[in-house]
C-alpha cells in the first residue's frame, strides 16, 4: 500500500534543537529569564513566534510589539549563523537510509516542519530533492498541536489522514499527529513523547520489518 510518511524537520532528520536552545537561551538571559533544557523542551516543535509569547510569560515579562519584533529577528539570526556552517554530517543517524529505503518502497514522503526556515536547512543537508511535499512555518497559520501542517502535508500527498505516519520529536508535534488521526511516532525519550503510538530513541532503533508493517497496515 502506498502511505504518506510525514517527517518533522528540527530533531528528526536534523538536530537543529541545540541550535534553538543555545539562541533561545542567549535571549532568555539577555532579558533576565532563567532558561533551562526542560523549558526547551516544551519550545520543541512551536513556532517562533509562540515560542518568544512562552518566555515572555515564564519571565512575566511584557514588552512593545517593537521590542518583540526585534528580539525575534535577532534570535533567528544567531539561530541562522549556526545553520550556514550545517552540512550532511549534521543528518541525524540513519535518517538517510530510512528516506532512500521508503522511496524505494514506492512511497509518499513529505516534510511537515513547524520552521520557516526548513527549505534553507534541508538544501544544506542535501535533502530537498527526497521529499513529494514540503509544508513548513511559511504554509501554516496555526502551531503544533493544531493539525494543521500536517493534514496539508496529507492532502499534498493525496493519502488520506489516517493513512499517514508521522515522525516528531516534540511532544506538540505528537498531539497534533494524534488530533490528525495519524500514527504518531516519537523519536527521542520514551518519557516525554509516552502520547505517541510507537517510540524510538532514533532511527537506528527502527527496523525494516516494522516500516514495513506500516506499509502493510
Ligand atoms: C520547530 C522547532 O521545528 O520550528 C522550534 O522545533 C522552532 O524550536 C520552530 O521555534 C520555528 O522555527 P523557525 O526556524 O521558523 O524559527
Ligand atoms: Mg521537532
Amino acid at each position: 500500500k502506498r502511505k504518506g510518511f510525514i517527517f518533522d524537520l528540527d530533531g528528526v532528520i536534523v538536530d537543529t534543537a541545540k541550535y534553538h536552545f543555545l539562541a533561545w537561551r542567549n535571549l532568555a538571559n539577555s532579558l533576565g529569564i532563567d532558561f533551562t533544557e526542560e523549558e526547551n523542551e516544551q519550545l520543541k516543535g512551536v513556532s517562533r513566534v509562540r515560542s518568544l509569547e512562552k518566555i515572555l510569560d515564564w519571565g512575566n515579562k511584557s514588552i512593545s510589539q517593537e521590542e518583540f519584533d526585534r528580539l525575534m529577528a535577532h534570535k533567528n539570526e544567531e539561530y541562522l549563523a549556526h545553520v550556514d556552517r550545517m552540512d550532511e554530517d549534521e543528518l541525524l543517524p540513519k535518517v538517510a537510509e530510512t528516506l532512500e529505503y521508503l522511496k524505494e518502497q514506492n512511497q509518499a514522503i513529505a516534510l511537515g516542519s513547524a520552521s520557516k526556515n526548513a527549505r534553507r536547512i534541508l538544501e544544506k543537508v542535501d535533502l530537498t530533492d527526497q521529499f513529494d511535499a514540503i509544508v513548513d512555518g511559511t504554509d501554516v497559520s496555526k502551531a503544533k498541536p493544531d493539525p494543521e501542517v500536517f493534514l496539508i502535508g496529507a492532502k499534498a500527498l493525496d493519502i488520506k489522514p489516517e493513512d499517514c505516519i508521522v515522525f516528531e520529536d516534540s511532544v506538540a508535534g505528537v498531539q497534533a499527529a494524534n488530533i490528525a488521526g495519524m500514527v504518531s511516532i516519537g523519536i527521542g525519550d520514551k518519557y516525554v513523547l509516552h502520547e505517541a503510538d510507537h517510540i524510538f530513541r532514533d532511527f537506528t532503533e527502527l527496523s525494516k520489518d516494522f516500516l514495513q508493517e506500516l506499509i502493510r497496515k
